[in-house]
């Protein structure tokens, strides 16, 4: 498979976009000084399947499902339709005081999806909001207000892990660890509690990811011993760290997890937001461990990437704290657009894909597919590691032989390997210096051997440039 020039025309209508949207659009996560020359603006007219048709006329492979959002391709016609039909039944309505069906009917298919756990009574509830920072606020701010309506107002703590990501407004911020989003934002930032991560990328040479896992358990319980009392929530990203780099983890750190927020009295916030939806392999990256959070966190993927809608899954215990005369007790969190009927119809589309077309195991196919050729590319002398977790297959970008340095930021390898990518017609998009590619559930065995070479060649490119720069 080649990537096929832009034709004249094409090249000429995409310019014209270029030029409009930066006369008024300020983009997402982006220094916006770099466009268009550093960084390329990317003009999509329309998607279909796994690709991006841009503007120019050339088909781009959209290898990071827009930000791991779309599940089964882009425009899937099933969504699409139900999203019509909701739209000419009913497009909104308030949920306080209101209900509707499709919030309902999405509500009893994800308690029945969710993860179990022998010995704990199943998840109970559920809570929308809009995106999956508005449903971390969610569900942060509903640890604390439980402790808080049972008189235990020393509960005031976070505990979150290292390298971890649960999104940018302020709350999801004080729990994340990604100096570059997080740093200037500090004096505004609750304080959190950072555990060291289970990545078994540190792991010591020689030692197993279990073993790193269960390293750094040790290390929360420590933590959780010493601020005995303080905590009400653990916040985590089950098995992979995503926007940290898709660093992976032993799912007995989640087990691990669940035991010590069991002894110390403290709720268990399961990010799933990225990796639910069958990412790693399971429905939920929690199965792996079996393990049931006291609160799930889920969107993105939860409409097939059609619609913005967070759903946070909660127990009836943490329900049942909130009952009370006062409304002070109550949690008044709103938004004007929680449970929108148009984004649960979406999301009630999405779960019927999932009951009619056996994804998890199609992509289990999938998946092991990736691996025989992403394996090739451990052999490049700039990947460190290649890693993978079900649908995500990531490359570690370091010096030549030498797998604990890492390139000079001013290098800007990662940036550089995007654009070598995109000329190739592949939308990569790496988080710093790691690749990864993580498709929408669609694409086929062709696209992903094109995929392989072109992210070869795209490193190549990349470290080439930056010699000669
Ligand atoms: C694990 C995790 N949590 C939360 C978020 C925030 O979601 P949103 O971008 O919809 O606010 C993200 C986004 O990448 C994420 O990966």
């Amino acid at each position: 498979m080649l990537a096929e020039p832009a034709t004249p025309a094409g090249a000429r209508t995409a310019e014209h976009w270029r030029r409009r949207d930066l006369a008024v659009l300020w983009h997402p996560c982006t220094q916006m000084r770099e466009h268009p020359d550093t960084l390329p603006l990317l003009p999509i007219a329309r998607g279909e399947g796994a690709w991006l048709i841009g503007q120019d006329g050339r088909r781009y492979l959209d290898a990071i499902s827009s930000w791991w959002t779309n599940l089964f391709g882009h425009a899937e016609p099933r969504i699409a339709e139900a999203i019509a039909t909701q739209a000419r039944t009913l497009e909104h309505v308030l949920l306080a005081g209101c209900s509707h069906e499709p919030a309902v009917a999405l509500a009893e298919q994800l308690l029945a999806l969710a993860p179990r756990q022998a010995g704990r009574a199943p998840l109970a509830k559920v809570f929308y909001a809009d995106n999956g920072s508005a449903g971390v606020e969610v569900a942060l701010k509903m640890a604390f207000h439980w402790f808080h309506n049972r008189g235990e107002a020393r509960r005031t703590k976070f505990v979150a892990l290292e390298g971890g990501y649960h999104g940018e407004t302020l709350g999801a911020l004080a729990v994340g660890d990604i100096p570059l989003y997080r740093r200037v934002y500090a004096p505004l930032l609750a304080e959190a509690l950072f555990a060291p991560s289970p990545d078994a990328y540190l792991a010591q040479p020689g030692q197993s990811a279990a073993s790193r896992a269960e390293e750094a358990a040790d290390a929360l319980a420590r933590l959780l011993d010493h601020h005995s009392g303080e905590i009400c929530a653990l916040i985590l990203e089950p098995r992979v760290q995503c926007a940290g780099g898709m660093r992976m983890h032993d799912p007995v750190y989640l087990k691990r997890a669940r035991e010590l927020c069991d002894v110390h009295g403290v709720f268990l916030i399961a990010d799933e937001i990225a990796v639910g939806f069958g990412r790693t392999g399971t429905m939920f990256a929690c199965e792996q461990s079996a393990v049931m959070p006291d609160l799930l966190c889920l969107s993105k993927g939860l409409t097939g990437g059609a619609l913005p809608l967070a759903a946070v899954l909660t127990t009836q215990e943490l329900y049942d704290g909130f009952l009370h005369d006062s409304r002070e007790r109550a949690f008044l969190h709103s938004h004007s657009y929680t449970g929108n009927p148009l984004a649960c119809a979406a999301a009630l589309a999405t779960l019927g894909i999932f009951a009619s077309d056996d994804v998890i195991a199609r992509n289990r196919a999938t998946a092991a597919r990736m691996a025989e050729l992403a394996a090739p590319l451990a052999g490049h002398r700039h990947v460190a590691e290649v890693r993978q977790a079900g649908m995500i297959v990531a490359f570690e970008l370091t010096p030549a032989g030498d797998r604990r340095a890492t390139f000079d930021p001013a290098a800007r390898i990662g940036l550089r390997a995007h654009r070598a990518a995109l000329e190739r017609g592949v939308l990569l998009r790496p988080l710093g210096d790691v690749l990864y590619w993580m498709p929408p559930y669609c694409v086929d065995n062709a696209t992903l051997e094109w995929l392989a070479d072109t992210t070869w060649r795209a490193i190549d490119a990349a470290v080439e440039g930056a010699a000669c720069a």
